[in-house]
């Protein structure tokens, strides 16, 4: 099949792609892709809401200090300021596009809290936030006519000079190789500048909140383009994730313990987080999550309960609409008994390393999301910082590849995806197997608390399964399931390296081996 070009190709149609995209769609052809349908990436599933200064009493410096110290100053101050400082302007431009954000009596906004933020400044829609975000991006980008929406193409491998008829080693990315779910086949698309906006890396762990696609895509395809990687042991584990032998990853919203959800002991009832922490439930979640991980090793426990039936029916069915509605389906009454919790692993921190534009090391190729490590979260992210980082960075790419577009590249002669060597596999077995093997020590010897030993056990079977990986991925036709188990061991070899790298505990990275907490707060960057 020929290639398909555009002006601007974004790979990913969560908030942070649909916001580039419909930025840049005031100038420019865009197409976005999605590697399922469009609402599958981890926007839709956001519960709590977005960050932002919404009322005098809160300031810009609070939001700024408190995401610092969170991020265990580690973050990059110029980076939260400009992140904080946008926040009100991009909650307007979502009440705009029709996102019905909850409103007190007196019409301001209503506003919830939740771990780690000094003041309640978590605007929201329900307990659904991400849903009501992404139907408006969706509906906005489907009405334009300079968008194309793709959904069921699964991105491989940028196209770089090594990619072109002419052959070089400049690392320039001129677009996209694609599986095309409809058509079975690989197709190329082009572009003048490409935005990855591919989402975290979540489903390298065996538990998480993320959904099926957070296979670190984005990372991959961007480290094998030549691009640095930053700060991939700061994964980030959220307290708490409903525990359930048949639904495994759905999350129970910070906001919970922000209204006055109470961590307890399931067999004596004890409130233990004061315990561990004098700002209790609400202490980051790095803290809460390590706390509950502690209780659960120590007395052989499968979970702890979250209680907020004390907060009365009406409260509780009012605040939390949806996780009523799907725990009543589930047996629990949240109105009237705990709810069962398990610490998962919920955010990748680290990333594709990007300036404040959004600009990758790859001419050409920018990044906004999950997919990057901006400087904006440090070693723990501050609950719903992410949403808002979306739109900030969304923005900031598109403006500027709009300010520079006579500066890019021309989209050169491209090689076509070449299928001659390989054939149909006849083991797909294999690929299961693999995927499992990683996400079981991943959990085990990559989780909340961390040895060296661990890691250097779970190195080596990275080490071992990356031969047998590429030999699969040399021999046979590629289907989005192998597509995302390359890019899984790619992920995982980054995170472990990464972990190995960092010889101090520091935010989601603790280690048993290097319990303290170094002076000097230093990025982990690798470059490829
Ligand atoms: P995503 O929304 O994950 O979108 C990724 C997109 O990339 C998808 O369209 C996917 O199809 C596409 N893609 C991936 N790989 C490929 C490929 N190979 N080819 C083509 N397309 C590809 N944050 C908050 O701020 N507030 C919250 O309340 C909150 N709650 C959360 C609740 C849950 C359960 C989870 C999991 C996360 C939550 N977060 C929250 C985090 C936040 O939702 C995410 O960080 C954010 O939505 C990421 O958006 P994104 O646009 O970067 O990626
Ligand atoms: C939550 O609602 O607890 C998730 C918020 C977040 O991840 O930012």
């Amino acid at each position: 099949m020929s290639a398909r070009r555009f002006d601007v190709i974004v790979i990913g149609s969560g908030a942070a792609g649909l916001t580039a995209a419909l930025n840049l769609a005031q100038q420019f052809k865009v197409a976005v892709l999605a590697k399922g349908k469009l609402g599958g990436g981890a926007t839709e599933w956001a519960q709590g809401g977005i960050a932002a200064v919404l009322e005098e009493e809160d300031s810009f410096e609070a939001h700024v200090r408190d995401t610092m110290i969170a991020g265990a100053g580690l973050n990059d101050r110029e980076v939260v300021e400009y992140v904080v400082s946008k926040a009100p302007a991009a909650i307007a431009r979502l009440a705009e596009l029709g996102v019905p954000f909850n409103l007190d009596e007196d019409g301001d906004w209503h506003l919830t809290r939740e771990g780690g933020h000094s003041h309640r400044r978590i605007v929201h829609v329900n307990d659904a936030t991400g849903w009501a975000v992404a139907q408006a991006l969706e509906n906005a980008a489907e009405a334009h006519p300079n968008i194309t929406l793709v959904p069921d193409m699964v991105a491989i491998d940028l196209v770089t000079g090594r990619h072109t008829k002419e052959f070089s080693t400049e690392g320039t990315v001129h677009g996209v190789y694609a599986y095309n779910r409809s058509s079975g086949e690989v197709d190329t698309l082009l572009a003048k500048a490409t935005v990855l906006a591919t989402g975290g890396a979540g489903r390298a762990y065996l538990f998480s909140t993320a959904p099926r696609g957070a296979t670190g895509d984005g990372i991959a395809m961007a480290w094998r383009a030549g691009c640095r990687v930053s700060n991939m042991e700061f994964m980030q584990f959220h307290p708490t994730c409903l525990y359930n032998l048949e639904v495994k990853n759905f999350l129970i919203t910070e906001a919970v313990r922000g209204e006055g959800g109470i961590l307890r002991h399931p067999e004596t009832g004890h409130r233990f987080m004061p315990d561990y922490d004098e700002r209790a439930e609400l202490a980051p979640r790095d803290i809460v999550a390590r706390a509950i991980d502690a209780e659960i090793k120590r007395d052989g426990l499968d979970y702890v309960h979250l209680d907020i039936a004390h907060k009365g029916e009406e409260f509780v069915k009012h605040h939390f609409p949806t996780i009523y509605e799907k725990l009543i389906g589930l047996g629990i009454d949240i109105t009237a008994e705990p709810i069962p919790v398990v610490p998962a692993q919920h955010y990748t921190c680290g990333g594709v390393l990007v300036d404040i534009h959004g600009a990758t090391d790859a001419p050409g190729l920018y990044a906004a999301g999950e997919v990057t490590q901006s400087g904006l979260h440090g070693a723990n992210r501050l609950a719903s910082n992410s949403l808002l980082e979306c739109f900030v960075f969304g923005d900031a790419a598109a403006e500027h590849i709009r300010a520079n577009w006579d500066g890019f590249a021309d989209i050169p002669d491209v090689r076509p995806w070449d299928e001659s060597r390989v054939t149909d596999s006849d083991e797909e077995v294999v690929i299961q197997q693999v995927w499992g093997e990683i996400r079981r020590f991943m959990w085990n010897f990559v989780g909340i608390v961390r040895t060296t030993k661990r890691l250097e056990r779970a190195q080596r079977r990275i080490d071992m399964l990356r031969q047998e990986v590429a030999d699969y991925y040399g021999a046979f036709r590629v289907t989005p399931d192998l597509i995302e188990l390359r890019n899984l061991l790619e992920v995982a070899d980054l995170i472990v390296r990464s972990a190995l790298h960092r010889h101090e505990s520091r935010g989601l990275h603790f280690i048993l081996d290097y319990p303290e907490t170094e002076k000097d707060a230093v990025d982990t960057v690798l470059a490829p």
